[in-house]
């Protein structure tokens, strides 16, 4: 009998099915489970992005046909002419610049264009879980530096510096952090411009939340490093800034050689990104009616406090580091003898709410369950009112 699974791909079966799937679609078979998992924004997409979108799709006939492969030029122009401000070095649209669908493809033609068998990618535990899959796709080794909670996730530079070999081919960095919502600072992004330079890897910085700073202002930037510009990579996304994660929209920008490469990947694979999507991220930035279309912003630092509230009325259960960006908790629960993965799952079959459990972001992540508050304030407040009435219970 022909037995098809003995004959997958083992660059494929080695890979753990991702903590996040597993709980939406373990959430999916309880009827009225509320989800903190997957970080989606509850709100709509903006309108003024929906409305620019409906009178394209009504006039337009360019809109439902392939882009070039690199994305749309007049989009790129724009991606390319912002970095370059901020970054102080010429970017060109044509050579630096690609259009994807979202981040996590900018991320994985990425590293399948850098990473091969035995190169080192250093990242931090707890992480966002694809990173791991993603480098073990390509062949290579994750190398896990860890954070702690003691330390408010943040990160312990020598540790850094230790985990730093000859095989380094990359750190993956995300800043604000999913899942800790840390926010690296001018120190952090400064020692590591300057091992990058040192001993001559790449670093990828994963911007997806970079508009969202709670206390901070503005984030400090890798770009304010000229002397890494050879080696930086961007992977940007649409989908939390505009509430457009459907969409499938980002952007990655890179060192002329790695774009090259990176672009054969993207073409095979996808050939462009979905043409209304990058109408939509054209429309996102360039007819931006304020600086807070929507109330996006404004909703998510309400959400933030109302989590944390939240979860400080749950003291005897959970404690937390407040987070400074992205939107997202990693809170401990006081309960050693419970592995995350089943804390989770009973959290889910006895309170109806859906976490990510701790584990599937790192081992540094045990004993903690990831709270995502992209979700109505109806939904948080119910969600916290089931988990409280389920602490009780135990
Ligand atoms: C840190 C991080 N990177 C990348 C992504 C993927 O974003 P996109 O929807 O643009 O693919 C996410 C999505 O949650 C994320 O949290």
């Amino acid at each position: 009998m022909f037995d098809a699974g003995n004959k997958l791909a083992k660059r494929v079966t080695r890979i753990e099915e991702s903590p996040i799937r597993k709980m939406m679609m373990a959430g999916s078979k309880v009827p009225g489970a509320i989800s903190l998992a997957q970080g989606i924004p509850d709100s709509r997409t903006p309108q003024y992005i929906r409305d620019g979108i409906i009178e394209m799709l009504k006039e337009d006939s360019k809109i439902g046909k392939y882009t070039l492969g690199p994305g749309l030029p007049e989009l790129r122009k724009l991606v390319a002419d912002s970095i370059s401000k901020k970054g102080g070095f010429p970017v060109d649209p044509d050579k630096n610049v690609c259009i994807t669908a979202g981040a996590i493809e900018a991320l994985a033609i990425t590293i399948s264009s850098i990473v091969e068998e035995d190169d080192e990618v250093i990242l931090f535990d707890p992480g966002y879980p694809p990173y791991i899959p993603l480098i073990k796709f390509a062949g290579g080794k994750p190398v896990l530096v860890p954070l702690q909670a003691d330390n408010a996730w943040k990160i312990d530079l020598d540790k850094l510096r230790a985990a730093v070999t000859p095989k380094t081919k990359v750190l993956i960095v995300c800043n604000p952090s999913n899942p800790t919502g840390m926010v690296m600072g001018k120190e952090e992004l400064a020692a590591i411009a300057e091992l990058a330079e040192k001993h001559g890897f790449f670093v990828i910085a994963d911007l997806t939340y970079e508009f969202l700073v709670y206390d901070e202002g503005t984030i400090p930037s890798l770009l304010e490093h000229p002397s890494i510009s050879d080696r930086l990579i961007i992977c940007y996304s649409f989908s939390k800034e505009f509430s457009m994660t459907g969409w499938r929209a980002g952007y990655l920008f890179g060192p002329e050689k790695v774009i090259e490469q990176a672009l054969k990947v993207h073409d095979d694979f996808l050939l462009c990104a979905p043409t209304p999507s990058q109408y939509a991220a054209l429309i996102a930035l360039t007819k931006k009616p304020g600086p807070d279309p929507d109330g996006l912003h404004a909703e998510l630092v309400e959400k933030r406090n109302l989590t944390c509230e939240r979860l400080d009325r749950l003291s005897d259960l959970f404690s937390y580091t407040k987070p400074k960006g992205a939107y997202y908790v990693l809170a401990r629960y006081k309960k050693p003898n419970i592995g995350s993965q089943e804390f989770a799952m009973r959290l889910l079959n006895e309170a109806k709410v859906i976490v990510v459990p701790g584990i599937g972001c790192g081992s540094q992540g045990e004993g903690h369950v990831r709270f995502s508050y992209g979700a109505s304030k109806e939904k948080l407040n119910e969600a916290f009112d089931r988990i409280e009435a389920w602490a009780k219970t135990l």
